[in-house]
Parts: C-alpha cells; sequence; structure tokens
C-alpha cells in the first residue's frame, strides 16, 4: 500500500476508534443517569453546579450580562476523565439554579481550549460588534498537543472569540492567537478587565510561577506591562488561573486591588489551592502591601476560583467560583457519570484587621432562597461536655445549612466542634482547638477514600478566636464547606460516605461549652 494512504487509513481508522469509544461513555453516562434518576446518583451535589455528564474542571469566562450569569467551565464531553478541552456553558438568574446550554468553544487545529475569561465590551474596542451590540469577548489558552508532543515549549498562547447573541454561540477570531507563546512552557489562564482610570483593556495571566501583566486598546493586540510575584507568596507550584480586581475596604472608603492566584501543588493542605495578595495596581505594575501567604479557602477542595465581570455598578459585589476538587485526586473520585462540581458562589470582602487586609468570604445571600421554609430548627441556647447528640427533626442533613454559635469565654474550653455521622461509624469532625488556635477538618473516617492515597485525612487552619466563635456550614451530598465568623476563615471539603449522614453531635473535649444558639435550616435541590 502507498504510504500516504497507509498514514490517511490509520489516522482515519483512529479517528472512528475515538468517536466510536467517546460515544460509548456518553451512551453509559445517559444509561447509568436514566437508571438513579436526573441528578439522583450517589454523592449528586443536589444544590451545588455539576455537569450532567462527563469531567468538569476550573470555572471560565465568568461574565454577567444582561440578566444573566454565565458560567463556562472547563469541560471534557465524551469522558469523565480530563482530556481535550471544550468550554461548557450554564447561565442562572440567580447564581443558584443553572440552566445547561450547548458547548461553547470546542478544540481546534490550534488546540484545545484551557481557561480564560470573558468581557462585555461596552463600546465595542475590538470592532466584534457595535455600540448598539456589544459584543461579548472571551480570551483562552489555546493548548496545542501536537506541539507539546513534537518537543516544542511555544504550544500555549492566547485565542480569543465573540459572540453576538448572549454567548449562545461563538465566533473564533481568525486572527488568533492574539498574544503568542514568548518560549515558556506555562503560559495561561488570560483574565482581562476593562480598567476604568487608563481607560484600557488589562490581561493578567498565569507564565509557570508568575504573573504577567498586559494592556490593550482593541483585545487584539497585547503590550507587556509587568512581572509580578518573585519571592512572593508561595511558589509550591505552578501558578494558575489568575485574577486581578478591586475592591472596596468594608466599613472605609479604601478601595484596595485583589489578586487571586491558583498554586498546584503547593496548597497549605498538600495539593491545588488559591492564595490571594492586596495591595495597588496602576494598569501597569501590581505592588502587594506585604509579602505573607494568604489563602482564600484552607480546605483541599476549592481550585482555580475566578470572580464574576461586568456585575452591574448598583450590585456591587465581588462574586468568586471556585472547583470543588483537588488535582491530587480528581480524576479518581467515586462519583459514577459526571466528575466535579464547583463551591457555591461567594462574595468576597475585603476587610482590614490590625492594619492587615484580608478577604472574608460568604454564601451570597441569593442563597438563603434556597432555604425549605417549612424544615428549619432552632436550638436554644444550652451548656454541655463531652459529646452532644442534637436532633435535627425534618431536616436531612447531607442537604442542609447548620449554623453554630458558640461562647468561647470559658478558660477551661480547649476542644470543641461539629461531628456528621452515619449508622456504619463514618463521620467528618470539624473541629476548634483554643490552644493551638487552629481550625480542623477530619475526614480521615468519613467513608470512601480507598480511591487514593492522597484524600483521607486531616486539614488544618490557624486561627484566633475571640470569646466566641460562629461555624456556618453547607453540607451536601459530597461536600462540606466551613465559613467561620461570617467567612473570615473558610474550608472547602470533598466527603464520600458510603451512607448518608444522619447524625449530628457537638463536642467539648473540656470544661463546659455554651452553645448559644443555632439554626439549621433544609436545603431546596436546583434540579428538576
Ligand atoms: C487549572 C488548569 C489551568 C488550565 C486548565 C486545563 O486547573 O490546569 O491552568 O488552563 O486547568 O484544563
Amino acid at each position: 500500500m502507498n504510504k500516504h494512504l497507509k498514514t490517511i487509513l490509520l489516522v482515519l481508522f483512529s479517528g472512528i476508534l475515538i468517536l466510536s469509544c467517546g460515544r460509548r461513555e456518553n451512551k453509559k453516562a445517559i444509561s447509568e443517569a436514566e437508571i438513579s434518576g436526573y441528578y439522583q446518583e450517589q454523592y449528586r451535589p443536589q444544590f451545588h453546579f455539576s455537569p450532567e455528564a462527563n469531567w468538569m474542571n476550573d470555572p471560565n469566562g465568568l461574565v454577567y450580562f444582561d440578566g444573566e450569569y454565565h458560567l463556562f467551565y472547563q469541560y471534557y464531553p465524551d469522558s469523565t476523565v480530563w482530556g481535550p478541552m471544550h468550554w461548557g456553558h450554564a447561565v442562572s438568574h440567580d447564581l443558584i439554579r443553572w440552566q445547561h446550554l450547548p458547548v461553547a468553544l470546542y478544540p481546534d487545529s490550534s488546540g484545545y481550549i484551557f481557561s480564560g475569561s470573558a468581557v462585555v465590551d461596552e463600546t465595542n474596542t475590538s470592532g466584534f460588534g457595535s455600540a448598539e451590540k456589544p459584543p461579548l469577548v472571551a480570551i483562552f489558552t489555546y493548548h496545542n498537543p501536537d506541539l507539546e508532543k513534537s518537543g516544542s515549549i511555544k504550544f500555549q498562547n492566547q485565542g480569543i472569540a465573540f459572540s453576538l447573541d448572549k454567548g449562545r454561540t461563538w465566533t473564533k477570531y481568525p486572527g488568533n492567537p492574539v498574544l503568542k507563546n514568548p518560549g515558556i512552557r506555562d503560559f495561561r489562564d488570560p483574565k482581562m478587565f476593562w480598567n476604568e482610570k487608563t481607560k484600557k483593556w488589562n490581561l493578567i495571566m498565569a507564565v509557570y510561577d508568575r504573573i504577567h501583566i498586559y494592556s490593550s486598546l482593541n483585545i487584539k493586540e497585547w503590550t507587556f506591562e509587568s512581572e509580578f510575584g518573585m519571592g512572593i507568596g508561595a511558589h509550591g507550584g505552578v501558578w494558575e488561573c489568575p485574577d486581578l480586581f478591586p475592591l472596596k475596604v468594608e466599613g472605609e472608603e479604601v478601595t484596595k486591588w485583589v489578586m487571586l492566584v491558583s498554586i498546584n501543588p503547593g496548597g497549605p493542605n498538600n495539593g491545588s489551592a488559591t492564595q490571594y495578595f492586596t495591595g495597588e495596581f496602576d494598569g501597569h505594575k501590581f505592588i502587594p502591601d506585604d509579602t505573607n501567604v494568604k489563602w482564600i479557602d484552607w480546605g483541599r477542595d476549592n481550585y482555580a476560583g475566578v470572580t464574576w465581570s461586568n456585575i452591574p455598578g448598583s450590585d456591587g459585589r465581588r462574586i468568586f467560583i471556585g472547583w470543588m476538587s483537588n488535582w491530587k485526586y480528581a480524576s479518581v473520585v467515586p462519583t459514577t457519570i459526571w466528575r466535579s462540581a464547583t463551591t457555591i458562589p461567594r462574595e468576597l470582602l475585603l476587610e482590614k484587621e490590625n492594619g492587615r487586609y484580608f478577604i472574608a468570604s460568604e454564601p451570597v445571600r441569593e442563597f438563603a432562597n434556597l432555604r425549605t421554609k417549612s424544615d428549619t430548627v432552632y436550638i436554644k441556647k444550652q451548656k454541655f461536655t463531652g459529646e452532644k447528640e442534637i436532633t435535627t427533626p425534618g431536616i436531612a442533613l447531607m442537604q442542609s445549612e447548620l449554623i453554630f454559635d458558640f461562647n468561647l469565654s470559658d478558660p477551661d474550653v480547649d476542644s470543641i466542634g461539629i461531628i456528621l455521622g452515619n449508622n456504619v461509624n463514618e463521620r467528618i469532625v470539624i473541629g476548634y482547638t483554643a490552644v493551638r488556635k487552629e481550625f480542623y477538618i477530619d475526614r480521615s473516617a468519613a467513608g470512601n477514600s480507598g480511591f487514593s492515597k492522597e484524600f483521607a485525612g486531616i486539614s488544618t487552619a490557624p486561627y484566633s478566636a475571640g470569646t466566641s466563635i460562629k461555624m456556618h456550614l453547607l453540607v451536601d451530598a459530597s461536600s462540606v464547606e466551613l465559613f467561620v465568623d461570617d467567612g473570615k476563615l473558610v474550608m472547602t471539603n470533598l466527603i464520600f460516605p458510603t451512607e448518608k449522614f444522619t447524625k449530628l453531635k457537638l463536642f467539648s473535649k473540656s470544661g463546659y461549652l455554651t452553645l448559644n444558639k443555632a439554626e439549621f435550616h433544609g436545603i431546596e435541590k436546583i434540579w428538576p
């Protein structure tokens, strides 16, 4: 056979093989969903976003436009493990209930579509729309697997695409790439935003373990401005998915700039996590306030989180969502037809304490609309020592919001907390140890963990409580999100109990602990 024909046949054959394998995965996905019911599979989050089927990682292209919050995400529609990346797509009117839309961006001859961002180009600087009909413009990383295999290091470049129909269909810019790889392996995850002061676009992206900042007048041509990150923050891994935005300090007429930088590995509790910096930004250079390492979330399962652009000024919030997983074990978690969910969307608040700025995160206020009105339990003030079982009549613990207010003024009180458990002795412990000034979440006996030796264990976070402490928990089918003292400390962790948790206990290992009050809510599921 002629050599060329042979190659063509080989390529065709492997194409068919890949397609049919993909289809098989999809068929399998659909039949399993049919058996368990829509969004009813074991471990399926009931009030967090997850794709109907197959693999998801980072949130992408977060933008609010014309009454809709867009959530694009890293998606592989043909398998439950990572593969050629697409941008999946969903929209919401309230950040809570989501409508799935068709895949927005497909890989093409320039590569897979890696993470990126989207903006409303209000004045049509890009020329893709008109002033009357401003385009949505997305910028993303083209990851070219062929170039990578060929040994080149220039396989990540930035491309753009635009939409004139509220994000339903996208056209890739024929002039792509708009930002070419200068010869650095890790060169990705562009986040662009309009800078009101300089009247220019800014873009920040991850370049190995640094940040590069660019500017542009038209989104098509970018000028390098500066580099940030040498000797600052955590460097235990590659930097990814940055974000940069202004945020007003709570209670002051001061606005600072906040930079988010995800890092993998090198998180405070092993694996993926997101650090942040506060500082000043003039459109050219980011100057941090200090060199301390600060984390958005001390749990093990909140990664690659970024914020929505174009939130109306009348709202003014900075809203964040993260990928609720960790690269240490994301591809092997024991879910069936889908893999991964997002965190609950959170409002980021910039607070100042003892002359230092820090971020607090709280579930967005819209979340409270999911409280089932009938199932609310209020617990009155009480004092106890040892373990104390609390009954929560009518509330399914694995679809709930639990809010506790403890008094810590008794000097004998040391190690306190909450245990959620089931009938087969599996449990998650959420505790605070006053002498060590430390929060911890222990999921070492919380159920299924054999899928990865990296999963079970205890995550800890330094925290200095005052004379009382508020613990706010969102518990879904396979996750626990802890917000301490109005979000000053956050810990997000996945769990896979073999049976649902139905028991709630409080503990105080020494001394009498006063529970000032508690409030429990059943949470509605968001899927039909
Ligand atoms: C972060 C990340 C990004 C990249 C994407 C690929 O989780 O590694 O840096 O763009 O995922 O799916």
